[in-house]
């Protein structure tokens, strides 16, 4: 008795301080929601909370799953896009199960919906994160159209081996522009929660995934707390700060524990620390691949792991329908962990207004697929998108002075292609190639010759292509590598360009006329041998619906190229992983000898110690935030309001940036910061705010920038996370790699 009393006064306290304690909703719940959540649950079975946590794959006929929704056994379904269907299924959840609750309609909205935009590395370029906002804005106008309310994105992995196909997928390497993409992309999607076009956003892998070993997908992850906490984890907690509904932990295991299972990932730094209310989702079957990781003997045992850890809702594993209700029968499980869980799901249910309006306006959906603004926006984002590597001064083309322009390559007309990886509901018939671009703008003008079937072809001989090249004014070349060539499950082991295109960009560059290249690709290919080859080349990661015209627009100069690279381009593959951020090594590089250098009788300690590859050196080919303009820009006067700051300040750093060239043109301009000496080493340089600039021709601006003191704050050896005072360089520039720095202290 005295026993059950202590428990009960325990318990009280518990309540009590889980009251006081409660931390502000991150999904923007109210009480009034938390109260209807709370009554919904008291009137729910223990099946049916089971059932909430149970996401399958639609496919097929509506009758193979109304039985299930019927008996409450599906909380979510994904991949039906059929907005009849949806309507259906949400019909027989509402009027023919028990409780009426509302399905939630899960899909990959990756980079647009119908309308498809440039692949999130290509987003990541246009460092424009209004303009993202924007884009994610149309995706989910046009998704929710169709009755998909939930899109498994943004993807935030930071990557840095661009083997890795799902570089393709998230915003590149750096954790600064991740964070701000991020939160555009989360602000975009979901819009005002109250309005029928609100699209949870699902932030995902959660984490570590994108720093697979060897840059093979779904390998293993070796990341420690402290780079988790300093690069992995910041665009996470960003995207939960801007309000993201949901998150999916991700398939690999980190230092052995897989993630779907980890409850210190889960349970105690997004819980725990960050107080995410929101809905955490299995990746596709990740509950039950942690069998095969060898993190759990069966599907009973990961599904309780699973529970433990504080995962939501299962993917695709069955584990959760199958095995929950048995588990809180034999007490492995506590039926309050499965509360909670459901609590998480009704929550976002509720905010997405599921209750009130479950279905989907078929006819005023169908309307808004491919509207003209969407495709607009899709086109200006193709065109912030796309980098320009090179230029010898044959871009941009003049449009009056062409008379044969000669269009070849495996990507000139590949309307599939260029759509890029997650492309699912993009139509090719929809997709204006480069090609068909040409031909409307100057017709009667272009000859089209394709060189190569696809980029694996291979073949010895370019003498039709050849031939048309010597009777071209103008050879525009489209080389890359195909969607399928990335994204998930689609690593590489070599980076170059497949098949034979390099062997044709050289057929084409001997026959003498200027050559302009152009590659889609879906990550940073190792392009430096083709470089000579080109007079000019653009790189555009797959640009999507519109990027034929974004693309003839920057190649003829209506719009010039103001994209800037996301992510390092290597000069060869075994470079990687090589990014800017990298920490100083005690044997810095500085020039020292390579292989075609070395003296014939060289000693084995002659050549000079540092670290670097002796037949590659140690620098990239082109370094994060590259990318030329059809003019220059000249950055002076970069000056700090003071020498010295305390923790709470904010460094003011002015400085003028002038178009010193001959057109108008945009620059993003690019800050900087390295902290000398902390009680860890610490990267060589960060990125701590960028912001594109307009100027006109001779226009000189003057800008004053906000750089708080708190954003340099680090996870040093005591764990902690704040700034450690002393000595800090600021740069402000073009690249990561330019710039002379400023000092100043913190004190
Ligand atoms: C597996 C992928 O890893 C994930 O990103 C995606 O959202 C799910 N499948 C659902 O399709």
């Amino acid at each position: 008795m005295k026993a059950i009393r202590i428990l009960f006064v325990a318990s009280l306290l518990a309540a009590t301080l889980s009251c006081a304690e409660r931390k502000p909703s991150t999904v923007g719940a109210s009480s009034e929601v938390e109260r209807r959540v709370d009554q919904l649950l008291s009137r729910m079975t223990l099946a049916e909370k089971i059932g909430q946590m149970n996401q399958v794959s639609a496919g097929g006929e509506v009758a193979n799953y109304a039985d299930a929704l019927r008996k409450g056994q599906i909380g979510s379904i994904l991949n039906e896009v059929d907005p009849v269907k949806v309507n259906e299924f949400q019909r027989i959840c509402v009027e023919e199960s028990r409780l009426g609750i509302p399905l939630l309609v899960g899909r990959d909205v990756i980079h647009g919906f119908h309308t498809v935009f440039p692949i999130p590395l290509g987003l990541a370029s246009t460092f424009d994160p209004a303009l993202v906002e924007e884009g994610a804005r149309v995706a989910a106008v046009e998704a929710t159209g169709q009755g998909v309310r939930w899109t498994f994105s943004p993807m935030l992995d930071i990557a840095r081996d661009p083997r890795w196909g799902r570089i393709a997928e998230g915003s590149g390497e750096d954790t600064w522009l991740d964070a701000r993409m991020a939160e555009a992309m989360v602000r975009g999607y979901q819009g005002d929660l109250s309005d029928a076009t609100a699209m949870a956003a699902c932030i995902k892998h959660f984490a570590g995934y994108g720093a697979a070993e060897g840059g093979r997908d779904y390998n293993s992850t070796f990341l420690t707390e402290r780079q988790l906490r300093n690069v992995y984890l910041p665009p996470f907690e960003a995207a939960v700060k801007a309000g993201a509904l949901t998150l999916m932990t991700s398939f690999n295991d980190n230092d052995g524990v897989p993630s779907t299972g980890n409850v210190f990932l889960v349970k105690d730094i997004l819980r725990g620390e960050w107080g995410f209310d929101g809905l955490v989702v299995t990746d596709w079957n990740s509950m039950g691949e942690m069998i095969d990781h060898g993190f759990g003997t069966d599907r009973k045992d990961v599904a309780r792991k699973s529970l433990e850890a504080g995962v939501d809702m299962d993917m695709m594993t069955y584990g959760y329908l199958s095995h929950l209700e048995e588990l809180v029968h034999s007490g492995a499980v506590k039926e309050s962990d499965i509360d909670q869980a459901v609590r998480n799901i009704l929550r976002v249910k509720i905010l997405l207004g599921l209750f009130e309006n479950p279905y989907v306006d078929v006819e005023a959906g169908r309307a808004v697929q491919y509207a003209p603004e969407h495709l607009a926006a899709a086109q200006k984002t193709a065109e912030e998108s796309a980098i320009l590597l090179k230029n010898d001064g044959v871009l941009p083309l003049k449009a009056d002075a062409v008379r044969n322009i000669l269009v070849t390559g495996p990507m000139a007309d590949a309307p599939h292609e260029q759509l890029g990886t997650w492309a699912f509901d993009g139509q090719a018939a929809h997709t204006v190639t480069p090609l068909k671009a040409l031909q409307e703008r100057f017709p009667g003008k272009v000859t089209y010759v394709q060189g190569l079937k696809n980029s694996r072809s291979r073949r010895e001989r370019f003498d039709d292509v050849v031939a048309a090249a010597r009777r071209a004014d103008v050879v525009l070349v489209f080389l890359g590598e195909e969607a399928i060539l990335s994204g998930e499950a689609h690593s590489l082991a070599d980076l170059n360009l497949k098949g034979a295109q390099s062997d044709l960009l050289a057929a084409l560059q001997a026959a003498g006329k200027p050559v302009v290249a152009t590659v889609m690709a879906g990550r940073p290919l190792t392009i430096e041998r083709d470089l000579p080859h080109c007079g000019a080349l653009l790189y555009a990661f797959h640009p999507g619906t519109m990027g034929g015209p974004a693309l003839v627009n920057l190649l003829f100069g209506d719009v010039n190229p103001s994209g800037k690279t996301p992510v390092t381009f290597l000069r060869t593959v075994g470079q990687a992983p090589l990014y800017y951020s990298h920490h100083m090594t005690g044997r810095p590089y500085n020039g020292e000898t390579l292989l075609d250098e070395i003296p014939e009788e060289a000693g084995q300690t002659s050549l000079g110690n540092t670290s670097y590859y002796l037949d590659y050196g140690a620098y990239p080919l082109f370094p994060f935030g590259f990318g030329l303009s059809y003019t220059t820009f000249a950055y002076s006067g970069i000056a700090l309001d003071r020498e010295a700051y305390g923790t709470e300040d904010t460094v003011q750093v002015t400085f003028t940036l002038t178009n010193t060239g001959a057109c108008a043109g945009t620059e993003v301009a690019q800050v900087y910061v390295r902290d000398l000496v902390g009680s860890i080493t610490r990267p060589v340089k960060e990125l701590k705010h960028f912001e594109r600039v307009a100027l006109e021709p001779g226009e000189s601006r003057t800008l004053t920038v906000g750089i708080p003191v708190a954003d340099l704050a680090f996870v040093g050896l005591d764990g902690v996370k704040k700034v450690e005072p002393g000595e800090f360089q600021l740069w402000v520039s073009g690249d990561s790699a330019s710039g002379k720095p400023v000092s100043f202290e913190v004190k």
